[in-house]
């Protein structure tokens, strides 16, 4: 949520900082800026609401000079996305510029003061109350400046700060929100990820919670709060710029689609021992203590709370641990009951949203097992966590999530077999089974994949639809609310999913002649049952477009429209009948005209509560 880049260097600055801020544009995209230092030592800030491009338009006019430079691209939290409420923020003079990520919880009270103080705030936003602060006690040292501000401030932040006469320093801080250092050579960035700047460099260092950093371009100082130096902890990013292009696809979503059935290899890949087992490695808690696990919470959102919903049945068909899956941001409000003998298990594609951080946070203060399963390495959930199992299925820029979240349902197989394995509730001989099983949904997400034919072909249909409704059975229910998820967020439609049975109780007041019903009937013990849900719906006038297993022809004479996926165990058919749902979403999108990658109101990585 706002993405944020830094750059000390040799390169012209607003070049480097553009490009990082495209490549985080997915984390905010309602305005953007940049501010640099010009070789006359004046700091030049352009600043535009609306997408990037808007802002490259103004910087083509009038493209400012300098090797020194920040930049910002905004989901807006505190006031409307305009060109004055863009970041860089400014003080009364313009000698400094702030960008920030997060929010400031106390700005009200310290604009106030500063208003009393004579200071001119100009706009809506919390982060203009740090510009004006800067400007106040501002002595020749901006880091120190910088420190002492933040140890004003409640809330979340990452600010970056340059001022006109700090001349070759940029200052990051940070407070629950990520934010990354790379380490060039003659040059430094700074970066809400590592996405900004792995065209220049792959090593970077971790800025951990209440740090300083001072950027130079011969080199990167870390400090605490009193200005006590840290080792920050430096890691090489294992992907190339390739992986964050769009590789000839008009929308990453489409490309990131595609690459599903390496996605599901990369989870997999490396965690299989040669004994045929599942050898979790990075997972650090004890076996004594995985023993001696009594339940399991799964804690996440959107997306995300699907792949847990899914890992719900997993983990407890394969291990009769009672599990509860909870919508991150509801946790720790309602107090629930979690103490030693509790995994709490934290779903997050970027390991940085904020409701399922503070979810972790509680879970740990009340001494529960934390399992963190991410796609980000050295994210906040995974430090915060005791142990993180890393979905590798590499950057996910679109906003809707896609490969990340079939990652994450593969990681839901592998905890739930583990912890079988572990505790012995079923068989060796069954678990390598179902290892052997998983290892065969790549091949079949690929053969799923040339089926999108007949989907592609409804998409003119299904954009003329005033609602959808997606109904399933057991692990196609999940499926059934991620389908609907999808297809609002990227097409504006008002849709909804239900558990198949329960739509007799309310639902199916909804349905109109001719009101679309996708409905997800895989193969299990419940296909009769939903053969009689899809003749319900069908009786009430809804087109139902079934999405079919192979060899499962019980709803096909229900059908107004058959899609077939391959067949698969049933508690795997998630990985193939999220497929169509995507496409589904995606095809709408573009016959309506919209950003595919950008859907309106969103961002990537939602940090804040
Ligand atoms: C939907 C989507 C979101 C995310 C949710 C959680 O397509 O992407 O619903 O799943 O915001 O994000 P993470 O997984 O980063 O915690």
């Amino acid at each position: 949520m706002c993405g944020i880049v830094g750059y000390v260097g040799e390169q012209q600055a607003v070049e480097v900082v553009m490009d990082g801020l495209r490549r985080l544009e997915y984390r905010g995209y309602d305005s953007a800026g940049v501010a640099t230092r010009d070789p006359d030592g004046r700091l030049v800030v352009h600043r535009k609401a609306g997408k990037l491009v808007n802002l490259e338009k103004v910087l083509d006019a009038d493209t400012p000079a300098g090797t020194l430079g920040i930049g910002h691209t905004r989901w807006a939290t505190h006031g409307a996305p305009n060109d004055r409420n863009a970041h860089p923020q400014v003080d009364c003079s313009g000698a400094v510029a702030v960008v920030h990520n997060g929010t400031i919880e106390n700005f009200e009270a310290l604009l106030a003061g500063l208003e009393e103080r004579g200071h001119a705030i100009t706009s809506e936003t919390d982060t203009e109350a740090v510009a004006h602060l800067i400007e106040e006690r501002y002595a020749g040292d901006l880091a120190e400046t910088v420190r002492g501000v933040c140890k004003d401030l409640t809330g979340s932040f990452v600010l970056v700060v340059t001022h006109r006469d700090a001349p070759d320093v940029v200052i990051g801080a940070r407070r629950n929100l990520p934010l990354v250092v790379g380490l060039g050579e003659g040059e430094n960035f700074l970066a809400s990820d590592v996405t900004a700047f792995i065209a220049h460099t792959r090593t970077a260092r971790v800025v951990d919670q209440d740090q300083v950093v001072e950027l130079r371009r011969d080199g990167v100082t870390i400090t605490d709060l009193d200005g006590n130096a840290v080792d920050g902890e430096t890691f090489t990013v294992d992907w190339d710029t390739a992986a964050a292009e769009k590789g000839g696809y008009r929308f990453f979503m489409e490309k990131e689609i595609q690459e599903q059935p390496l996605a599901v290899r990369d989870t997999l890949g490396g965690r299989l021992g040669a004994d045929g087992l599942l050898h979790l490695d990075e997972l650090a808690i004890s076996d004594e203590d995985v023993r001696g696990i009594e339940q399991v919470f799964i804690v996440a959102c959107g997306s995300s709370y699907h792949s847990g919903l899914v890992g719900k049945y997993a983990i407890e068909r394969w291990t009769r641990v009672p599990v509860q899956v909870e919508m991150a941001s509801e946790f720790r409000y309602r107090d629930p009951v979690v103490g030693r003998n509790t995994l709490v298990i934290a779903v997050s594609q970027s390991g940085e949203t904020a409701d399922t951080l503070e979810a972790v946070r509680h879970a740990r203060a009340q001494k529960a097992w934390v399992l963190a399963v991410t796609n980000t390495v050295g994210s906040t959930i995974a430090r915060e966590s005791d142990a993180a199992l890393y979905t590798r299925c590499g950057p996910e820029v679109a906003v809707a999530s896609t490969k990340a979240v079939i990652a994450q349902i593969v990681a839901m197989y592998l905890v739930g077999l583990y912890l079988a394995q572990l505790r012995g509730t079923r068989d060796p001989d069954e678990v390598r089974a179902h290892l052997h099983d998983l290892q065969q949904i790549p091949d079949l997400i690929a053969e799923t994949l040339t089926r999108m034919g007949p989907i592609r072909a409804l998409a003119g249909e299904i954009a003329e639809a005033k609602r959808v409704l997606f109904i399933g059975r057991h692990v196609g229910y999940p499926m059934a609310l991620e389908g609907a998820l999808k297809l609002k967020e990227l097409a504006y439609i008002s849709a909804e999913g239900f558990p198949a049975g329960e739509i007799k109780h309310g639902p199916i007041a909804l349905i109109e002649p001719g009101t679309p019903v996708v409905v997800l009937a895989t193969r299990h013990a419940l296909s009769a049952k939903l053969v009689n849900n899809v003749q319900e719906v069908r009786a009430r006038g809804a087109r139902t477009i079934v999405i079919a297993t192979d060899g499962d022809d019980s709803a096909a004479p229900y059908a107004d429209h058959l899609v077939r996926v391959p067949d698969t165990k049933s508690l795997y058919a998630p990985l193939l009948l999220i497929v169509p749902m995507q496409v589904l979403a995606c095809e709408v999108a573009k016959v309506l005209g919209l950003d595919v990658d950008q859907p309106r109101n969103l961002a990537k990585s939602v940090t804040v509560e």
